[in-house]
């Protein structure tokens, strides 16, 4: 799907878009048109008891004299906010999809707070976060389940801005879209090392640098954590770091780090079949990462940030760790592993180490599906996040409002941490309780975050795949993180 921008309506187009605020109160441009169709479009919101509300819509065939076959008739609703306009977006999408193939819509949205181009781009974002399907591995049905929309034109005055605008927003989503097919793709066909080679294949062309550590420098540097969970595969755990340096030589480097399980079955401590099933998304975390310096690079940021994938799959063979091994950590920490379906911590625990002793980043994010907890509390509605910082939390909660990709900041307390210890040594891999199981993971994990680090931990098990389509999201791998974290660069990280 092709977005494009005008200033001078186009009459080529089949379908023709325009817009109502709440009361119905039309724009300009749907007022002239409706005289051209001499009240039709009017008469038809009437009789379908259209207000204008948030994504409301009338579909009428144009009448001969119009060069159009349809016209659509959309509210925009009451508050123009760039969240509830990227929803319209989002519905303009399914309705156009149904059938239109070329569609104009004329963005002649007047605001206070946001200009014209503005409110076009985010439309315009909210349409192509919705344009998304995988259909790769279709053989028959592969045609009709294309996007149907092939091109987009907006119309208005300030085609300049749009364009600016659009070109920012439309990388972040390139990257959002990367990471949905990260996480969609078979876990026979995106183990680490195919997972690594994409990864490179992806990054390297944009000037990132993308080192891939395979299992023998993994147990070379001391991560016993992290290979403890792949030691049981025939496809080796690998590390990859992504380094993409966009900022000046004294500008200090930030890190994100990702959980990649590329297939979790929970290993000795094994999953039930209904709880195993969806495990591919379990490199959640890390399609995040890999998304972010995808964005990041496309759109020239300006910062100096490292992105980590710690890449292994949680399998069973007659070497895979059981539940009772102690294994050291890079850091020099050891842990008893009492659960192996507790793999997630263990990764991230010497990909955070690695990351912290070789570039000294003032802030960690760590992002991960890593506990079924955070379901129960959440769902799919809000990631969960924990932080050492209230500061740097808060931080992120701006621009978690601004990306639209919803959060929420949860406590962490001396009492979790606690539960923690071991009785043979220096921490146990999960809390004793059955309760606040994803504090206890976050208080794992802050047990390799260095005092001098400023770190929040981001779970997104609930958010990484969306078991129903929901505005900006269809189906299935989200590309959740994305769009947050290129937010929180741009906001706090690149002046
Ligand atoms: N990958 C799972 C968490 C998960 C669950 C992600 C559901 C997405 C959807 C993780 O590795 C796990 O199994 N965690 C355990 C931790 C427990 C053993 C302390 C869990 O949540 O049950
Ligand atoms: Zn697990
Ligand atoms: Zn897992």
């Amino acid at each position: 799907m092709k977005i494009s921008y005008q200033s001078k309506s186009n009459t080529s187009a089949k379908t023709l878009v325009v817009f109502a605020s709440d009361s119905n109160k039309l724009t300009d441009a749907a007022k002239d048109l409706d005289k051209k169709v001499s009240g039709t479009m009017k008469k038809a919101a009437k009789s379908e008891d259209f207000k204008g509300k948030l994504g409301e819509s009338v579909i009428i065939n144009a009448p001969t004299g119009v060069k159009r076959d349809k016209i659509i008739l959309i509210g925009v609703g009451k508050e123009l906010t760039k969240k509830n306009l990227e929803t319209v977006g989002s519905k303009l999408f399914t309705l156009l999809n149904a059938k239109s193939s070329d569609v104009e819509i004329i963005a002649d949205i007047k605001d206070k707070k946001l200009s014209e181009a503005e409110i076009a781009v985010a439309i315009a974002t909210g349409l192509k976060m919705n344009s998304y399907r995988f259909n790769k591995h279709f053989t028959k049905t592969k045609k009709a389940k294309e996007i149907k929309v092939k091109s987009v034109q907006f119309t208005l005055k300030d085609v300049k801005t749009a364009k600016k605008l659009f070109t920012r927003e439309d990388k972040v989503v390139e990257g959002t879209f990367l990471a949905r097919d990260l996480v969609n793709e078979a876990p026979n066909i995106l183990y680490p090392e195919a997972y690594a080679k994409i990864i490179k294949k992806e990054l390297a062309p944009l000037g990132i640098k993308v080192t891939v550590l395979g299992r023998s420098q993994i147990k070379k540097l001391g991560m016993g954590a992290m290979h403890s969970v792949g030691q049981a595969s025939d496809r080796e755990e690998k590390l990859v770091i992504m380094e993409y340096k966009g900022g000046k030589k004294t500008q200090k480097n930030i890190a994100f780090v990702g959980k990649g399980i590329t297939f979790d079955t929970g290993g000795y401590s094994l999953k039930p079949g209904s709880a195993m099933t969806s495990m591919k998304m379990d490199m959640g975390g890390s399609a995040a990462v890999v998304g972010l310096m995808k964005a990041l690079a496309g759109r020239k940021a300006k910062a100096n940030v490292i992105g980590v994938a710690a890449l292994a799959e949680n399998m069973i063979a007659g070497n895979a760790s059981r539940p009772d091994d102690v294994v050291k950590s890079m850091s020099g920490q050891t842990i008893e592993i009492l659960n192996t379906d507790a793999e997630g911590r263990l990764v991230l625990a010497d990909a955070m180490w690695y990351v912290q002793e070789k570039y000294k980043p003032t802030h960690m994010i760590d992002t991960a599906t890593l506990t079924g907890a955070i379901l129960v509390a959440l769902g799919h509605e809000y990631a969960g996040a924990f932080s050492n910082d209230d500061d740097m939390a808060q931080d992120l909660i701006k621009a978690s409002k601004e990306a639209n990709q919803p959060m929420w900041y949860l406590p962490m307390c001396d009492a979790w941490d606690k539960e923690l210890n071991s009785d043979i040594a220096d921490m146990r891999n999960i809390g004793q309780g059955r309760g606040a199981g994803s504090a206890t993971a976050a208080h794992f994990l802050k047990r390799f975050v260095k005092p001098e680090t400023k770190w929040l931990h981001l779970d997104i098990a609930g958010m990484a795949w969306q078991p129903k389509p929901k505005d900006c999201y269809p189906k299935g791998a989200s590309g959740y993180g994305v769009r947050l974290f290129d937010k929180y660069v741009e906001k706090f990280f690149e002046k």
